[in-house]
């Protein structure tokens, strides 16, 4: 059986994407170069359903791209099971072309007063930003990845998550240490510090491009 017909089967048997969701995933392969970086339907209804789970009153996101995986971590940010508990996110984006999408995209979604877009570089903004997270999202530059972890960790409350993804890098992360790009580097040093940090418990999920979901003891 390959590998992309049991994707097929697995997203024909997860719940659609929302009309909102499948244009913004439509528009986002129509006009970017790089549309392979959007989540996708799988891993934007993964990235829900466990924001849903944990129901964050804050989530940070760092790389927004087009906005999908932002929107869809958001869908969570409703979920608390006390009346009238809204939750906020802040989405972290470099590039100044994507401000336009991602803003249409966030209000067609209704969720102006929930997604707090910052249009500049992570390792700059983060630090201005006075919160403390349930929920991280890591999906930008990879040789920073565990620059971003330490300097979100201390803010990260116990019992929080953090989610990393491309983790397993089109599989690059098993090639020669010694020929690796600064890519699969970044990449590797964040796996194997995460692996051996003992003030959290963390799994690689290998869906898509690999996902690593660390828990904050
Ligand atoms: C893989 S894409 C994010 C995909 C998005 N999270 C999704 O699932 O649809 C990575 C994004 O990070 C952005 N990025 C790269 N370096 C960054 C930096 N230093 N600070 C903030 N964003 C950055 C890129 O411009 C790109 O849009």
């Amino acid at each position: 059986m390959l590998k992309e017909e049991l994707d097929a089967y697995a997203e024909a048997h997860s719940t659609p994407e929302t009309p909102l969701l499948a244009r913004l995933n439509r528009e986002t392969h129509l006009s970017q170069v790089y549309p392979q970086m959007l989540s996708g339907h799988l891993q934007g209804t993964f990235l829900r359903m466990i924001s849903q789970m944990i129901c964050p009153r804050r989530i940070l996101e760092i790389g927004t791209f087009t906005g999908y995986s932002a929107i869809n971590l958001a869908m969570g940010l409703n979920s608390s099971p006390i009346p009238g508990e809204r939750g906020i996110m802040h989405t972290i984006e470099v590039n100044p072309e994507q401000e336009e999408m991602i803003r249409s995209f966030i209000r067609d979604a209704s969720m102006e007063d929930q997604i707090i877009l910052h249009i500049g570089k992570a390792l700059e903004i983060i630090p201005q930003l006075d919160e403390t997270w349930d929920l991280v999202f890591i999906d930008a530059d990879k040789p920073n990845y565990l620059n971003y972890y330490h300097l979100i960790f201390q803010h990260v409350r116990k019992g929080g998550f953090i989610v990393a993804d491309n983790v397993l890098w089109d599989g690059k992360v098993l090639g020669d240490s010694g020929k690796m790009d600064k890519d699969t580097r970044g990449i590797c040093q964040f796996n194997d510090f995460v692996q051996n940090d003992e003030r959290v418990e963390n799994m690689v999920l290998p869906l898509r491009d690999g996902l690593m979901i660390i828990r904050k003891l």
